[in-house]
């Protein structure tokens, strides 16, 4: 399969699907505070995905390879990298923990992930979440018709290990329309001038995942899902789903309880 270009009525879908995802995370954020579970959090998304008249992406979703995603959204504690499948473990103070969701509005995905702080978290962690939405947002601004792939990954990259953090290497973001992963794949690191030029009606995600530590990753446990950090350290993600227009970027993941971009994002 290859690049899908949406038109002006694939754009409405899209924009549709990506402001209910982002409403999901609305809905959820009063809710993340110590004592609550992530089966609890996936419960209420369920639920609330339910009366938006969306239905989740993830729910038994099974790429070749991989037994079927068990829940309505990914909830990625700490030292999760990505695919943290929600449980029954209660979130205690000081907890960083990524909560994704994926819904499908119409045939149309959205998709975007959020950090949240539970309570209060050390200053290591909140830099790290802080810093890794910026990382974020480089990579944002510079959508925009003919630029690279390459030139996306690699502002991020140059962004977070410029602060001392590693970029992920196995898992990216991802073109997004009808599927829920589409081409192109979109690296958070490389090099300028290099991959795909980007072409107006071009859909999809920048989910960069930033670890404190080291870059390296592995599987944990047995439940063919859940990525952790090798060295245990701390890993924080953000994402959103971006539409490049004529002239730049639309970020599709956007709703009232979106937290602002950072100040250097003067354009869209
Ligand atoms: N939402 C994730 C992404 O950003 C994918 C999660 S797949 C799941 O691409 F099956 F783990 F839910
Ligand atoms: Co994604
Ligand atoms: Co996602």
């Amino acid at each position: 399969m290859s690049i899908t270009y949406k038109d002006a009525d694939g754009i409405q879908g899209m924009r549709t699907a990506g402001r209910l995802a982002a409403e999901v995370l609305d809905f959820l954020t009063p809710h993340i505070k110590p004592g609550v579970t992530t089966r609890e959090i996936d419960r209420l998304a369920a639920e609330h995905m339910k009366k938006q008249g969306s239905t989740s992406a993830t729910l038994g979703y099974q790429p070749p390879g991989y037994p079927p995603y068990p829940a309505s959204l990914c909830t990625s504690v700490n030292n999760v990298v990505c695919h943290g499948i929600p449980n029954d473990k209660p979130l205690k103070k000081g907890d960083i923990v990524n909560v994704d969701v994926t819904v499908i509005k119409d045939g149309w995905y959205g998709d975007t992930s959020r950090m949240f702080i539970v309570g209060e978290a050390s200053i290591a962690a909140r830099r790290l979440v802080n810093l890794t939405y910026e990382a974020m947002w480089h990579g944002i601004v510079r959508v925009k018709p003919g630029t690279r792939l390459g030139d996306i990954g690699h502002a991020i990259q140059q962004f977070a290990e410029g602060h001392g953090f590693s970029v992920v290497r196995e898992f990216c973001g991802h073109g997004i329309g009808r599927r829920f992963h589409e081409e192109p794949q979109v690296l958070h690191y490389g090099k300028p001038g290099t991959l795909d030029e980007l072409q107006p009606g071009m859909t999809f995600t920048i989910e960069p995942m930033i670890n404190l530590g080291r870059r390296e990753v592995k599987e944990f446990g047995n439940d063919g899902w859940t990525i952790v950090t090798k060295d245990h350290s701390l890993s924080a993600q953000w994402e959103h789903t971006v539409l490049v227009t004529e002239t730049g970027y639309e970020v599709l993941t956007l709703s009232a309880g979106s937290p602002p971009p950072p100040a250097f994002v003067t354009t869209g």
